[in-house]
């Protein structure tokens, strides 16, 4: 009886505090007309801002494609602890990579998963909120190599228009604006940022903005949470625009083909409900289904490498390197046990005061992902001479101890079982970890066609750890955090590291040495979510280019790509804003506009 009531009460807080949130899903029911100015295949962390700022023009329609559901339909989407509750789920494509011969050495067949939303938001409906431009350097490097626009001048206005900036020390900076459909907060979980920040000032590392004027030291995580909510771009540029007259969204909808005639994309197929449909697209289609799924679905409606296409039967329409390029950032577990329970545990997510807490307030542990702080530097590998960080480290304020990992396929990374038995008796509620991360991998991969089979998946080949370099990169990241480890506010919380080699893994190196971590490297580390560069971006005379730098397929009328896919190689951080930039960027490449000569006055006062 008195649970009930408790229920009752919470249920009634719940829809007083979220009760914003009015389910407006009527409107994925609307009957579609047969043709649209413009269709856009996926509503991910691009697509969703797309279909937003070309329906703001209400002489032109719009329709937004999408394979998975609502994002309304998932309870566990807007709280960001339950992030790792979605993998594997119906919003989750779930893919696994070809075997790896130089890394995935504890995977299952060397198999690694790959997790990517298939829901309105995309992956900003299932990632982990934490949002970093890149550096400033990574879009001057682009232009650089022939991606004239792009530059840091050029995209910085559209990372601005983006924002609605929260963090009370940031509203005024001129690197940040208000207004905006995303909102920025900073997460306020446990008391470690103090000891992660104290740590690296001790090593000299000075206290950044991540998304300012330079991000290489120590940086409390930014991230798209409001009132302890994530905030992906389903929420943030769907939901306020989604009964526009002119904008129609089709759900669990599959596009199969992009339809191309005469070298013109004149529209799309797709299966709904089991039956297939047509729709013609009068002015353009716009490609945003993701670094696997854009790459894909180009090769599945004859845009790609000549030979792979033929071998398969498939006509060509253009000779690309649609799948070729592909770059991935990796991550490597460090865990460290303390003296104290003092990061998020298992036990204390089922405390009856941290809900009521998180429903009353929007705080405490169920706000914010596990991620609390980061560190960006560079490796002594090129000599100092690159001008962009290339690790980054994730401080991890939480602990899967007391979870069956075997049970959570989630966390897995596909591990296999002796290795997930270790890890879960080896986890303990009192530990903490720091993930080093791999900011400019040299080793390349690619996506290519299993068969033509829609329904079949590509087949993912990131070549992980091919080039030597990037293991090296890698470990001098890892010596880094042991530095961070033998500071004084490390000691004083007791900080040890916790093995990972155990019989079998990586027990024939000599401890510590240089062999040891890569061995462990080689085993352990995983994707970080952030596959990229798949259709990259170019000069029109680039060979290595899928798009042009206005983002238009070379040699296909009336068709662009606008996701993570375009990228000309990863940033230098998590991909999601530059992602949202991109489909900013993209819209008003579209529209022939320019709305951004706000924030170009702005940007005029900072030193660039
Ligand atoms: C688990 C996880 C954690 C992450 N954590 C972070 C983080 O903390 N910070 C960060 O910055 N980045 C993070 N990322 C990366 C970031 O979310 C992605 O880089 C970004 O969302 C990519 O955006 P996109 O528009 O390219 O693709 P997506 O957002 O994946 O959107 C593609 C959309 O297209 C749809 N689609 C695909 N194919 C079709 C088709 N044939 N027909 C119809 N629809 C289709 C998909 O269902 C999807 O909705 C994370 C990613 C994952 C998976
Ligand atoms: C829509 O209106 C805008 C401005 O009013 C104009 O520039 C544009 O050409 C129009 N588009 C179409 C498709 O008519
Ligand atoms: C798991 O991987 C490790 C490292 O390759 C190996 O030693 C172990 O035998 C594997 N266990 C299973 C159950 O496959
Ligand atoms: C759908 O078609 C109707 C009838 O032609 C038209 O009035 C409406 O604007 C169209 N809507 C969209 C989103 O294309
Ligand atoms: C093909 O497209 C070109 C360029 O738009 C046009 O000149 C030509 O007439 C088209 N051919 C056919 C058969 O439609
Ligand atoms: C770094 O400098 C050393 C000594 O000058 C040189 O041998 C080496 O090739 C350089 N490495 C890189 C990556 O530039
Ligand atoms: C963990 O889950 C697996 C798979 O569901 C199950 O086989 C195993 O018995 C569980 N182990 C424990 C300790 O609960």
């Amino acid at each position: 009886m008195l649970s009930k009531v408790i229920v009752l009460c919470l249920g009634l807080i719940l829809a007083a505090l979220f009760g914003q949130r009015i389910d407006t899903d009527i409107f994925l029911h609307v009957k579609l007309n047969s043709s649209y100015d413009y269709i856009i295949v996926g509503a991910g962390s691009a697509g969703s801002v797309i279909a937003n700022r070309l329906s703001e023009d209400n002489n032109v329609t719009v329709l937004l494609v999408e394979a998975g559901v609502s994002e309304l339909e998932h309870d566990h989407i807007p709280i960001p602890l339950a992030a790792p509750l979605l993998q594997q789920t119906d919003i989750d494509w779930s893919f696994y990579t070809a075997p790896q011969h130089t890394a995935f050495k504890a995977m299952k067949e060397k198999k690694g998963y790959w997790p990517r939303g298939r829901v309105l938001g995309g992956s900003s409906s299932i990632n982990y909120m934490i949002y970093v431009r890149g550096s400033r350097h990574d879009f001057d490097q682009w232009e650089k190599e022939g991606v004239v626009g792009w530059n840091y001048e050029e995209v910085l206005p559209y990372f601005l228009k983006i924002e609605d900036m929260k963090i009370a020390d940031l509203v005024n900076s001129a690197y940040h604006s208000t207004g905006g459909y995303l909102p920025l907060t900073k997460t306020k979980a446990t008391s470690l940022p103090n000891i992660y920040q104290r740590a690296v000032e001790e090593l000299g590392y000075k206290t950044v903005d991540v998304n300012g004027e330079d991000m290489i030291g120590y940086s409390h995580i930014q991230s798209n949470v409001l009132r302890g909510q994530r905030w992906g771009t389903a929420t943030a540029y769907l939901r306020p625009v989604i009964g526009r007259s002119n904008l129609h969204i089709s759900t669990q909808s599959l596009v199969t083909k992009i339809l191309i005639e005469n070298k013109t994309a004149i529209g799309i197929e797709m299966i709904k409900n089991g039956r297939k449909m047509i729709f013609s697209a009068n002015k353009e289609v716009v490609l945003s289904a993701g670094a696997v799924n854009s790459p894909h679905l180009l090769m599945l409606s004859g845009i790609g490498p000549k030979e792979h296409l033929e071998k398969l039967k498939i006509d060509v329409h253009a000779d690309l390197p649609v799948g070729e390029n592909l770059e991935d950032h990796m991550f490597f577990f460090m865990k460290y046990m303390t003296a104290d329970e003092l990061s998020v545990s298992i036990k204390s997510t089922k405390s009856w005061l941290n809900i009521l807490k998180y429903y009353l307030t929007g705080e405490g542990i169920f706000s914010f992902a596990g991620n609390e702080a980061l560190l960006f530097d560079k490796s002594t590998q090129d000599n100092h001479s690159l001008l962009y960080p290339d690790y980054q480290l994730q401080f991890y304020s939480g602990t899967s101890a007391g979870k069956n990992l075997s049970a959570d396929k989630g966390l897995t990374f596909n591990f296999n079982d002796s290795v997930l038995e270790i890890a879960a008796r080896r986890s303990d509620d009192n530990e903490i970890l720091i993930f080093p991360m791999l900011l400019h991998p040299k080793s390349i991969g690619s996506i290519k066609l299993k068969s033509k089979d829609p329904f079949d998946y590509p087949l993912i080949n990131p070549n992980y750890l091919s080039q030597q370099e990037d293991v090296n990169i890698l470990i001098e990241a890892v010596r880094k955090v042991q530095r961070i480890a033998q500071t004084k506010p490390f000691q004083e919380i007791g900080a040890t590291l916790n093995r990972l080699d155990y019989e079998g893994v990586c027990d024939k190196e000599e401890f510590d040495s240089d062999a040891y971590w890569e061995c462990l490297i080689r085993h352990y580390a995983v994707t970080a979510y952030h596959p990229t560069c798949t259709c990259r971006i170019g000069s029109t005379n680039d060979q290595t280019s899928v798009v042009d730098t206005k983002l238009r397929v070379k040699g296909i009328r009336n068709l662009r790509i606008a996701d993570a896919s375009v990228m000309r190689h990863v940033t230098s951080g998590n991909t999601n804003a530059p992602t949202i930039m991109i489909g900013e960027k993209a819209s008003d490449l579209i529209r022939g506009k320019d709305t951004v000569i706000k924030f170009r006055k702005q940007i005029k006062q900072l030193r660039l």
